[in-house]
């Protein structure tokens, strides 16, 4: 029996390797809430505009989510010669309701159907993503109360360069994530707009209402060209692209704690719970948990380098390439989401080791750029004062000493307005209180910062909905 969704023009079988080779069924299954929801708003329509009855949709409607059901429940037959998660309900629908059910076609394509069903897919995932990432930034939140009196050495090039609060370090993170929340709500408003409609790529001659079925399924507007609409996987490019500079984003960080939790930095502890042993090394403690968000962040680059080769130099309108671009939009999301779940663990539960930091802070002269500042302030041009303090570290360094510890004869040997009042503003804490500019580490602009989003990200007095799930 030729496929019955096309049997019409063929009298010829479809080849059963040609028919394992076409199949998506294994991955767009995923999508089989969606193709509901999308199917059961389109037959609302098509009864509202008179294509199909009353009765005939409300049967279809009763026999879709009968399906669901079922799909959900695990009991639904899958079989790779009905090619996709669409032609699958569909041929369900058909048998249980005969020429009913083959009415439910009418004026859509499965051009405008898949697109409308990733549509709705991504639309949730992004909704999962984002509720993970406010997680994750209320941990850094409290990562950042819990350690408010620690100073860390702050770095560039890795290399030892002046203090910051724990808090404002903590921060930091918070306002990456805080941009992919933004590049995930902008991405959102593209995603939700209506494709379906669009038919096979021209539209239809028959009387349908997209404006209802945008309206049903959550959409804010209806696309403008069919061409377009059926061809477009924009939205899903922009989604995979704020995924992966999440991904980015975690991976740096991840990065940054395996180091820390290294015996040589020493700066952190993380939970048991997060770290795994080995089977032949009795002490060791590994981050895995740390490595694997850094690991996973390559899968997402590479969903995104996938999606991008995917769509390169494809004619209007639908092209069968585009059946490709589910397993790496669903891939991104997921590993993203996961990723960002499992980081909200790890802050939480980390600790740093407040006394080996403190104990480590006069290593790498972090004040140097702090005694510039003050020699700047008084009347010294900016070149003279680093050259100055350039001096002052290089003594130091070959004595072994920290600038604090040289000698009243040492400071005055490199510059005569160097006088005892050099050492009232040395040492980590002083060069900590000392800042002021906006944006900086300074302890009262980090507070200030630190109420702010304290304030932003707690939830009103409302308990939070549960973490939307990726679907
Ligand atoms: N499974 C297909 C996909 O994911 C559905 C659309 C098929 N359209 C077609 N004209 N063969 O892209």
């Amino acid at each position: 029996m030729s496929n019955q969704a096309w049997g019409g023009r063929f009298t010829d079988e479809t080849d059963p390797r040609v028919a394992r080779f076409t199949e998506s069924i294994s991955f767009d299954h995923k999508l089989f809430e969606q193709d509901v929801a999308a199917s059961i708003a389109h037959a609302r329509m098509l009864a509202q505009v008179g294509l199909i009855t009353d009765a005939e949709c409300a049967q279809i409607v009763q026999g879709l989510t009968e399906i669901r059901a079922e799909i959900a429940a695990g009991v639904f037959p899958f079989d790779v010669a009905r090619e996709d998660i669409h032609m699958h309900i569909e041929a369900a629908l058909i048998e249980r309701l005969g020429d009913v059910g083959r009415k439910l076609h009418t004026a859509r394509s499965r051009n405008d159907q898949v697109a409308t069903d990733l549509r709705l897919w991504v639309r949730e995932a992004i909704d999962g993503i984002d509720a993970r990432i406010q997680g994750l930034q209320r941990a850094w939140l409290e990562f950042a109360a819990r350690h408010r009196e620690v100073i860390l050495p702050g770095y560039t090039h890795l290399q030892r360069a002046q203090p910051v609060l724990a808090a404002h370090y903590a921060l930091a993170y918070v306002e990456k994530l805080e941009r992919d929340r933004g590049r995930l709500a902008d991405c959102r408003r593209r995603v939700n707009v209506l494709p379906l409609g669009a038919a096979a790529l021209a539209g239809t001659s028959l009387p349908i209402d997209r404006e209802q079925v945008a309206c049903a399924l959550g959409f804010d507007a209806v696309a403008a060209n069919s061409l377009d609409a059926s061809s477009d996987r924009d939205f899903a490019l922009e989604a995979v692209f704020a995924c992966a500079v999440v991904a980015l984003h975690l991976a740096g960080w991840a990065e940054e704690w395996v180091l820390w939790s290294t015996q040589e930095f020493g700066f952190l502890s993380l939970p048991d719970a997060v770290c795994t042993g080995s089977s032949i090394m009795p002490q060791k403690k590994n981050p895995d948990v740390c490595e694997l968000i850094r690991g996973k962040s390559a899968r997402v680059v590479a969903d995104l380098t996938h999606l991008l080769v995917l769509v390169k130099g494809l004619p209007l309108a639908y092209n069968r390439d585009l059946q490709e671009d589910k397993r790496p939009v669903f891939d991104a999301c997921e590993t993203v989401a996961s990723c960002l779940e499992l980081a909200a663990v790890v802050v939480a539960g980390a600790r740093l080791n407040a006394a080996a930091i403190a104990a480590g802070l006069d290593r790498g002269f972090l004040d140097a750029t702090t005694l510039m500042e003050q020699l700047i302030g008084r009347g010294i041009p900016q070149r003279t004062a680093h050259e100055l303090v350039g001096k002052l570290v290089a003594r130091a360094e070959s004595r072994g000493v920290t600038l604090a510890e040289l000698t009243e004869d040492e400071l005055r040997a490199v510059h005569p307005e160097l006088g005892p009042w050099v050492r009232s503003t040395l040492g980590v804490p002083r060069a900590v209180a000392a800042f002021r500019s906006f944006g900086s580490t300074a302890p009262a602009e980090v507070d200030r910062q630190l109420a702010a989003w304290t304030e932003r990200l707690t939830p009103a007095s409302a308990p939070s909905p549960p973490p939307a799930t990726v679907p």
